[in-house]
């Protein structure tokens, strides 16, 4: 049982782009990264990011009534929480992951009726059968989505490295692993670990100047391979994350049962994913996502955790248990029997 809205809240739900692309055009124009240096009044703000007078006025002071930005004496500031998402170089930036949504979902969800109809995706980015293949043959797109996917896990990371016994755990292979950012901190907190990444050979030369760039040469191994048809290389732990979202459900099916043998006897398969869980706080945001998906990629779609559990068990994975690895985001363990 669900209950309506009121007119307002109707009205006001219909019209959030606007409220979106307050953010985003801020984004866009280096506003926050000019107001991390210091405030700014609106005259200052239009003289140095080269705005017109007509709307900069209007604009800053609907970023202030948001809440985005806060307004004294002196001009305006970025709020805490703008402070800490939205300046470039900060730990907790998310501005990889809101470029990408401003300049393709955006214009994506614009045509969200048209996949409705048809099925297709609306992403003109992401839009052929091989949607890898093609982000990765262009050297902008391939490092926008690799920050991108960054922001969305580099949260998750210092809960990932507590919701299992790393120290009982000799070896982990991370499919999908993209440039190693989650295995690098595993393998920082557990040197002990033999850490692979397997991920296509295009994201090699990324891979290797990560690692170089956080220090972590030699400390995770690349196997570059295609997770769906390649053999895998066996580990006490097989993980994947941000991934099996990508596919349809025949394909995340084989992907489990390729994993399987993959992964050795007593060890374990771990999934992470913005999975539905109905009647979960997260379930309207993981459906929108799941929309996002649709429009976003030629097969996503955000799967029911229960149908992933329901999946793994018919492949002979046991103890099979979920729970919140960060906000929106379920982890999945999985034994395989000793
Ligand atoms: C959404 S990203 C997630 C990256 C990383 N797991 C994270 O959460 O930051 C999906 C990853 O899967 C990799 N991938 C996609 N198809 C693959 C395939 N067939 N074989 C191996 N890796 C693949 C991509 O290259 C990319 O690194």
């Amino acid at each position: 049982m669900t209950t309506g809205l009121d007119a307002a809240s109707l009205l006001a739900a219909a019209m959030s782009f606007q409220r979106a692309k307050l953010v985003l055009a801020g984004l866009e124009l280096g506003l926050f990264d000019l107001l991390a240096e210091g405030p700014a009044d609106e005259t200052g703000i239009r003289e140095r990011l080269g705005l017109h007078p007509r709307g900069t006025g209007d604009f800053l002071a609907a970023l202030a009534e948001t809440g985005v930005l806060e307004r004294d004496g002196h001009g305006y500031r970025n709020a805490a929480a703008a402070q800490q998402l939205l300046v470039r170089g900060g730990p907790s930036y998310m501005g990889g992951f809101l470029h990408v949504a401003d300049q393709i979902m955006y214009p994506a969800w614009g045509k969200l009726a048209t996949a409705l109809r048809t099925g297709e995706p609306q992403a003109a980015t992401y839009s052929s059968g091989d949607m890898f293949g093609q982000l990765y043959n262009d050297d902008g797109k391939r490092s926008a989505f690799v920050g991108m996917a960054e922001d969305a896990s580099r949260p998750l990371i210092s809960a990932l490295l507590r919701a299992f016994d790393w120290e009982s755990c000799g070896s982990v292979l991370e499919l999908g692993g993209c440039r190693g950012n989650v295995l690098a901190s595993l393998a920082e907190a557990y040197p002990h670990l033999t850490a692979t990444v397997l991920d296509l050979p295009a994201l090699r030369p990324d891979f290797d100047a990560h690692m170089k760039a956080l220090g972590s040469t030699g400390k995770v191994g690349f196997h570059a391979a295609d997770f769906f048809t390649d053999p895998l290389p066996a580990a006490e732990v097989v993980m994947i994350g941000h991934c099996l979202v990508d596919w349809t459900d025949a394909q995340r099916r084989a992907l489990i049962a390729h994993v399987f043998p993959a992964v050795r006897p007593g060890g374990a398969f771990l999934v992470w994913d913005p999975m539905i869980v109905p009647g979960a706080e997260s379930y309207l945001r993981n459906l929108t996502r799941s929309l996002n998906l649709q429009l976003m990629t030629p097969h996503g779609v955000n799967y029911r955790a229960d149908a992933l559990a329901e999946m793994l068990r018919d492949t002979g994975f046991t103890e099979v248990r979920h729970g919140e690895l960060g906000r929106d985001v379920t982890l999945m363990t999985a034994r395989k029997p000793a």
